[in-house]
Order: structure tokens, then C-alpha cells, then sequence
């Protein structure tokens, strides 16, 4: 009888907080991840990234923006790609990001790159319209309004400009996020913000919801990647390490967030125990556009 009701609190809770728009910032999470964000995330999704950035048509002397650049994967290849006459300007919420994203600049000797600490529509509702030949988000589009973004990216790119995107999908890491909100059904006031991220279900939703009046879609495409978590602290670990459960940490209140990433972990050993399987398995997709 205990499960139901709490299930039921937990939806309650869960609905005041969305109706008060408490929703939890993921940028504390993503400063406490900056140092173990390569090591963890780009190790598994950056060969992913790879295959987009070799999609986008980068010219020497573009002016690019990457938005939610964290610790520079698209940044720092792009710098180099666009030479020491074009202009990358990285933007990111995390100063402890940006801060790596800079000391990997430094460390490759690249001087193109402006880093803005800010939220990324910030930046783009003062970027000047027809200025950039590119616009990057990797992996932060769900930490956007999707339709302002769209709109933004219309306004600022010149004519053959383009866009690259690359997001987990809505189903990514599932059976984890399962079982994360098992551990929450029995811990309804753990969580004492709304997890407002917006992951887009497929390709096919990315190009309906980005490519509309003067965006043309080039290419756009699914994918997945499997991380070996062998045991329920490597799964939890992973999870916190890679940045992944940036913005659910924040959603929980600080006394408890220890003990609810300590249940996740047990929860993945029962799991597995019992003979179900846990897939820590990123799905993703990614899409090229152009601006006619
Ligand atoms: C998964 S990381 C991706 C980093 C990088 N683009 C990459 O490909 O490795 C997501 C990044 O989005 C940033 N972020 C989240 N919300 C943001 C916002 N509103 N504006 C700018 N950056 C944001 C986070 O701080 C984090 O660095």
C-alpha cells in the first residue's frame, strides 16, 4: 500500500513544482563533473560528435558559435578548423567548464576561441542577425526552449550558414532513469525541484522542430552508445562522473542526494540479480541544417 501512495506523492510533488516553475539548474552539477567530464563522457560519446563535426561544412575564417561548448570537444577542433582568421566564440552556464574548456585552448595554443560565460539564448538573443557562418550546441540543446533557439538560429546565421546539433534522446540511459525513479517512488521528498529537460524523442522530432521556414535539413541520423558499467557504483558513478545526471542532482534535496545515488547503485545490483538487464546505453541523434 506504501508503494502507491508514495508513487502518488512523488506525482504530486513533481506537478506543484512544474506548476511553480521550481525547476533545478543543472549548472552546480555540471561544475562538480567538469574535472571528470572528459575522462567519463567525451571518452564514450565523443567518437559520436566526431562523425557530426566531420558532417559540418567548416570553412577556414568562419565566425562559429558553440553553445553548452563545456570542456571544448567541439570547440577546440573547430578553432583549429576555421584557423587563426575566423572567430569561435564559446559559450557555456558552467563556469567550471568554460574554465577547462579555456585551459584546453591554452594547452593546444589556440587564440581564435572567445569564451562567454552565460545561458546560451542569452547570448543569441544579442547575437546581430546575418553574423555567423555556424552555430554548434553538443549535447545542451535540452537545456533550451527549443522554438526560441529555432527562431534565434534563423535570424543570426547568413544565407548557407549552418547548424549542428547532437542530443541524447528521450529513451537514452532508460533503464536507469527506471530505476533512478524507483529509488525516488520509495524517497518522494528527495526531490524538492521539476527536472525541466527537453530531449528531443528522435531525428525525425529534431529536424520537425528546428528545420521550419528557412532551416533545411542536409542530414540527421540516430544512434546509440553502449558504456560498460559492470556494477551498480560503476553505473552511479558514471552517472554523476559523466555529467549525465546533471540537473536530476540538483533536483534533489542536498541532505539527501548522497543516500539517493547510494539506493540507484543498489538498485541496479538487485536488478541484475533478479535477471534483468541494466543497458547504460546512450541513444542519441544528431542533425546537419542550412539556412536557405
Ligand atoms: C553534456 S555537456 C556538453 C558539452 C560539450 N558541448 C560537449 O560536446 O562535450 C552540456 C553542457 O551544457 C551546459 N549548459 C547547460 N545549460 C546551459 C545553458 N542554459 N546555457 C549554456 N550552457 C548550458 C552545461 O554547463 C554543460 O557544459
Amino acid at each position: 500500500m506504501m508503494m502507491p501512495l508514495n508513487a502518488l506523492k512523488l506525482a504530486c510533488r513533481t506537478v506543484a513544482f512544474k506548476l511553480q516553475r521550481k525547476n533545478s539548474d543543472p549548472t552546480s552539477d555540471y561544475d562538480k563533473a567538469a574535472a571528470t567530464y572528459d575522462e567519463y563522457y567525451s571518452k564514450y560519446l565523443g567518437p559520436s560528435a566526431q562523425v557530426l563535426l566531420d558532417k559540418l561544412p567548416v570553412r577556414q575564417g568562419d565566425k562559429i558559435l558553440d553553445l553548452a561548448c563545456g570542456t571544448g570537444f567541439f570547440s577546440h577542433r573547430l578553432a583549429a578548423a576555421i584557423g587563426p582568421h575566423g572567430r569561435l566564440t564559446a559559450v557555456d552556464i558552467s563556469g567550471g567548464m568554460l574554465e577547462r574548456n579555456r585551459r584546453g585552448a591554452q594547452a593546444r595554443a589556440l587564440e581564435n576561441i572567445r569564451f562567454v560565460q552565460s545561458d546560451a539564448m542569452g547570448v543569441l538573443r544579442v547575437t546581430r542577425a546575418e553574423s555567423l557562418n555556424g552555430i554548434v550546441c553538443g549535447w545542451g540543446i535540452c537545456y533550451l526552449d527549443h522554438a526560441e533557439f529555432c527562431i534565434e538560429v534563423q535570424r543570426i546565421l547568413r544565407p548557407n550558414g549552418f547548424l549542428g546539433i547532437i542530443e541524447n534522446k528521450s529513451t537514452s540511459l532508460k533503464k536507469v532513469s527506471d530505476l533512478f525513479r524507483r529509488v525516488l517512488v520509495r524517497n518522494p521528498d528527495a526531490i524538492v525541484k521539476n527536472i525541466a529537460i527537453d530531449l528531443p524523442k528522435d531525428a525525425s522530432h529534431l529536424v520537425r522542430t528546428l528545420c521550419k521556414r528557412g532551416l533545411v535539413a542536409i542530414d540527421s541520423w540516430d544512434g546509440a552508445v553502449s558504456v560498460p558499467c559492470m556494477r551498480g557504483v560503476d553505473v552511479a558513478e558514471y552517472v554523476v562522473k559523466s555529467g549525465a545526471a546533471a540537473g536530476f542532482i540538483d533536483a534533489l534535496d542536498p541532505a539527501m542526494a548522497d543516500r539517493i545515488i547510494r539506493e540507484l547503485a543498489i538498485a541496479v545490483d538487485d536488478e541484475r540479480r533478479r535477471g534483468g538487464e541494466v543497458p547504460v546505453t546512450h541513444e542519441y541523434c544528431a542533425l546537419v541544417a542550412k539556412r536557405a
